[in-house]
């Protein structure tokens, strides 16, 4: 299973690929979650990120399709992956598309206010990578492994509109991108977590 997710920031892309990768037992690729990574442990590429990503804008072509080009020769990518934040420009999509097939894109429809609500009330594990939302989960410790949550950097509201013109400008294109190939499916976003979930599950069963 070689699949995109694709919708604009707090769509829910993370929440509903952790789920989908532990269902069909495929890697999870996440671009923003490998950035995050090379921040925190403050490597070159972290630090050529940071400003950018702090900003909402979108990080260099070249860098980030080095990135994704290293992560899918990694071994557990080999029974499928499911790429969540990438492709996100057009030279992005093309890359991809000499790198490897893909069998379907899923794009996470959800109206921008919405998004908004969302990404305030977002709260990250800064170790295992789990997210949650207040309105649902109000311990300051991750469920899963302990750890203390934390409100990301870029969730602030200034970098929040930033994010979603950038999603608006170079992102959306790949919709129609995808939709010409033949490779598009879109799924309801705004719907509760488990019906979104069934969605595209039912979706991916499909491919199997
Ligand atoms: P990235 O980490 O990819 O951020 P994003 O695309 O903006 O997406 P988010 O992580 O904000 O949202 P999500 O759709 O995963 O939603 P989530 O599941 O968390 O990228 C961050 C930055 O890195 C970018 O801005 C850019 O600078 C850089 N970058 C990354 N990839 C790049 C690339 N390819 N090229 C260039 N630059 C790149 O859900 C959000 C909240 O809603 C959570 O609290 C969740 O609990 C809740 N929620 C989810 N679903 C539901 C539901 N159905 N009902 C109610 N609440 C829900």
């Amino acid at each position: 299973m070689h699949l995109v997710f694709l919708g604009p920031p707090g769509a829910g892309k993370g929440t509903q690929a952790e789920k989908v990768c532990a269902r069909f037992g495929i890697a999870h690729i996440s671009t923003g979650d490998m950035l995050r990574k090379e921040m925190r442990e403050g490597t070159e590429l972290g630090k050529q990120a940071k400003a950018v990503v702090e900003a909402g804008g979108l990080v260099s072509d070249d860098i980030i399709i080095g990135m994704v080009k290293n992560r899918l020769q990694e071994p557990d990518c080999q029974k499928g992956f499911l790429l969540d934040g990438f492709p996100r420009t057009i030279a992005q999509a093309d890359a991809l598309g000499s790198l490897t097939d893909i069998d379907m894109a899923v794009n996470i429809d959800v109206p921008e206010d919405v998004l908004v609500e969302r990404i305030s009330g977002r709260r990250m594990c800064p170790d295992c990578g789990a997210g949650y939302h207040v309105s649902l989960y109000d311990k300051d410790t991750c469920e899963k492994c302990g750890a203390k949550l934390y409100i990301r950097d870029d969730d602030k509201p200034e970098t929040v509109r930033n994010r979603i013109a950038a999603y608006q400008q170079k992102t959306q294109p790949l919709i129609q991108y995808y939709s010409e190939k033949g490779l598009l499916q879109t799924v309801c976003g705004s719907l509760p977590m488990e019906q979104v979930q069934a969605n595209i599950l039912a979706l991916l069963e499909k491919l199997q």
